[in-house]
């Protein structure tokens, strides 16, 4: 009989919470990577200490797909029991043991690997192996998304890693009620970035030049702060930063291009 390999990686703290990756689902749930897959199957990585946000990427996803199909992977074999108690009975949702080796039935390939907060908690070294690992296993044209936020989902941040292991861009998503300065996203920032907020490196001109434009767009406060975040995101195209998602920049998201944030 074979032996079962162990999972890649090790188990860290399960934080999680009810609606703490609405922003990073509703992103997936538009993006193209999803709406046009033939097979619609996506993987939450290391989905933390309960089943709330592969059942909640299950519910948003299912909305614009209604045969996508979710599966749930921990490192830690307590936290799949629970989770399968929990969230038993819910067609296209299923839970297992695994890390970066995305074990899958039948070796299904998903079209999307959402890591979120996993990496935080790894050291900035170990990155460019768990992307690797994680993007072997995705369907062609599939995408990783990696990312890090606070407890409550409010500043959000994550990159979009192609099936080549190679990074494509950078989305910064902000809760823009009662935001004083979209620098907190320094502290969130993925783990392959957030050591390089330092001066000399992209991602720290990129957060300065973000918090300056948000700064001298302060004289249209008064508008909102939408409003405010559309004039600095404007302010930074027309700087000739790369930055994309014209249409979410109203949810206070931005993407930029990655070879503007790379670390040097
Ligand atoms: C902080 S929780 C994040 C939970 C959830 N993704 C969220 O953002 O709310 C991180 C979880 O990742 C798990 N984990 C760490 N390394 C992993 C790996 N290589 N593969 C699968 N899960 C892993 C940990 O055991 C932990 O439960």
């Amino acid at each position: 009989m074979g032996v079962t390999p162990s999972p890649v990686g090790r188990p860290t703290r399960g934080t999680t919470g009810v609606n703490r990756l609405r922003r990073v689902d509703r992103w997936i749930a538009r993006h193209p990577v999803l709406r046009r897959a033939e097979d619609p199957f996506v993987v939450d990585l290391g989905f933390g200490a309960s089943a709330v946000t592969p059942t909640e990427l299950h519910a948003r996803i299912t909305r614009v797909r209604a045969d996508a199909t979710v599966l749930g992977l921990e490192i830690d074999p307590e936290r799949v029991t629970r989770a399968r108690e929990q969230a038993a009975g819910v067609a296209g949702l299923d839970f297992a043991l695994g890390g970066f080796e995305v074990p899958t039935p039948r070796g299904r390939r998903p079209v999307i690997i959402r890591a979120m907060n996993v990496l935080r908690q790894y050291d900035e070294a170990d990155v460019a192996d768990a992307w690797a690992r994680m993007c072997g296993r995705l369907a062609h044209g599939g995408i990783l998304v990696e990312g890090t936020c606070d407890e409550i989902g409010r500043v959000v941040t994550w990159v979009e890693v192609g099936a080549d292991a190679v990074p494509r861009t950078l989305t910064v998503s902000l809760r823009l009620a009662a935001l004083e300065d979209p620098a907190i996203l320094a502290e969130r920032l993925p783990k392959a970035l957030i050591h390089r907020n330092v001066p000399g490196e992209r991602v720290h001109d990129y957060v300065a030049a973000l918090q300056r434009e948000w700064h001298r767009a302060a004289a249209v406060a008064p508008f909102g702060p939408v409003h405010r975040w559309r004039t600095a995101v404007e302010s930074l195209a027309a700087e000739g930063w790369p930055v994309h998602g014209r249409s979410r920049w109203r949810l206070g998201e931005v993407g930029v291009d990655w070879s503007a944030v790379a670390p040097a």
